[in-house]
């Protein structure tokens, strides 16, 4: 195992370019699987995650090729509905591949991918979409097993306790365009992720209305064609660069990002003091002058990313005063909180917030990676800190950040890779 080991005090300065998303990406993969014609997607990050799903869709029966960020998914005459245990416990995202699973094989037993370390995270949504689709769902020794003659069309409300899913959401989605009929989904999520899946979809043939809205319709059609199709980019990877910036007071020109995919964020980080020049695909972002503490409550988008939690954690550990950070898609969703204590940090978590109370700067230490957001908080805190922080267990990075270490050395940071 791997660990990263920063040197801290260094202002990081000049381009970075943000890789094709994760996010996307993934549910993306698994749609490949709802035609018999080869699918090409491009703007592919070479992540754990991604070569994770890879294994999965050939375990499938498909032919894959990843070579220079373009995927090139075609049929073998071998098609499968089994999802293994084994790759699927190691990746929630491919639980996405029981819709079109089901939609194009009318049958799917995929494993159930059991908890992880930010939560419970339940898949009640994406059975109960899938369930008035008209399929018959049983769970066998910890398999869904899924089965219908026909998908039916339906009006589902896919709301849950902590509001949309952005996977039920998806995987609802694919499960419907090849369904007969009208399919209604209210209480969609309306992440660029799933609006990014709906063009994919439209490419391939499917009838989809509504995508980044609450509420997205689809008229069923017979069959799906191949497609050529571009990821959009990962927009928490950028928000991370972000975040880098003003951590280190730094300056740093993010390419290949969005800003109509940031509100929520560039929001916040204005409103603490960020200097932020929006370009064409890209974005800027110094320091106006000292960071301010400020609040910031998670919610599905177009809300502040769950997904930025941590890192935003991070400015204001560092950013003198009181800041509260409310979680309220994943509450158990802390594992930084103490790992940026022992860098020196002051941070209270009570319930769903963690009272922050920003000090002038926090010290090196050897912490541990917990999950793969709270990694890069953790990256960030150690790019600020005074003196030496290793993070261990970088392979939860690497589930979604390509090449971090050789992005931010581009940048001037003091970081690199040592045997554990
Ligand atoms: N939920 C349910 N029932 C369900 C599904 C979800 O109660 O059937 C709950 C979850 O437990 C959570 C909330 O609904 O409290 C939202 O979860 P959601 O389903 O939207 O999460 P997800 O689709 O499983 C994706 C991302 C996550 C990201 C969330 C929220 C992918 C592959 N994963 O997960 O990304 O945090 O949406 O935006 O798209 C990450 O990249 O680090 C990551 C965890």
């Amino acid at each position: 195992m791997d660990k990263l080991v920063i040197e801290g005090g260094v202002r990081l300065k000049g381009e970075v370019v943000v890789s094709g998303s994760k996010n996307s990406v993934l549910p993306i993969m698994a749609a490949t699987l709802l035609t018999d014609q080869t699918c090409v997607i491009k703007g592919v990050p070479n992540l754990r995650d991604t070569n994770t799903m890879l294994k999965i869709l050939r375990s499938l029966g498909k032919n894959t090729e990843f070579y220079k960020g373009t995927v090139t998914v075609s049929a073998t005459k071998h098609a499968n509905f089994t999802a293994d245990y084994k790759l699927v416990s190691t990746m929630r995202a491919s639980f996405c591949v029981l819709g079109p699973l089901l939609g194009k094989l009318k049958k799917a037993k995929v494993s159930l991918p059991g908890g992880c370390v930010i939560g419970l995270r339940p898949v009640d949504l994406h059975l109960k979409g899938i369930e008035s689709l008209g399929a018959d769902i049983s769970i066998e020794s910890g398999y869904v097993v899924a089965k219908a003659a026909r998908l039916r069309g339906k009006h589902i409300y896919l709301g849950g306790v902590y509001g949309s899913s952005v996977l039920a959401t998806g995987n609802v989605m694919m499960a419907a365009v090849l369904a007969q009929g009208k399919t209604i989904i209210e209480a969609a999520a309306c992440e660029p992720e799933v609006a990014d899946l709906a063009e994919l979809l439209n490419k391939m043939g499917a009838r989809i209305k509504g995508e980044g809205t609450p509420t997205i319709e689809i008229d069923g059609v017979k069959e799906l064609r191949g497609v050529t199709h571009t990821i959009i980019p990962d927009r928490i990877e950028a928000g991370t660069f972000m975040i880098a910036a003003l951590i280190t007071k730094g300056d740093i020109l993010i390419k290949n990002a969005l800003a109509q995919h940031q509100g929520a964020l560039l929001d916040k980080l204005d409103e603490a003091g960020a200097l932020i020049s929006k370009g064409d695909n890209c974005l800027r972002v110094r320091a106006r002058g000292r960071i301010k503490p400020i609040n910031v409550t998670t919610l599905p988008y177009p809300g502040f990313p769950t997904d930025m939690q941590a890192q935003i954690m991070s400015l204001m550990a560092v950013t003198p005063g009181i800041s509260v950070i409310t979680e309220k898609i994943y509450p158990d969703r802390f594992m930084h909180v103490a790992e940026l204590n022992r860098m020196g940090a002051h941070i209270q978590r009570e319930g769903p917030h963690a009272i922050v109370e920003g000090i002038k700067s926090l010290s090196g230490a050897p912490v541990m990676a917990s999950d793969l957001r709270a990694s890069a908080s953790l990256v960030l805190a150690g790019l600020v800190a005074k003196g030496r922080t290793s993070v261990s267990r970088i392979y939860h990075l690497e589930r979604g950040y390509e090449n971090i270490e050789s992005k931010l050395q581009g940048l001037g940071a003091k970081i690199w890779r040592e045997k554990e």
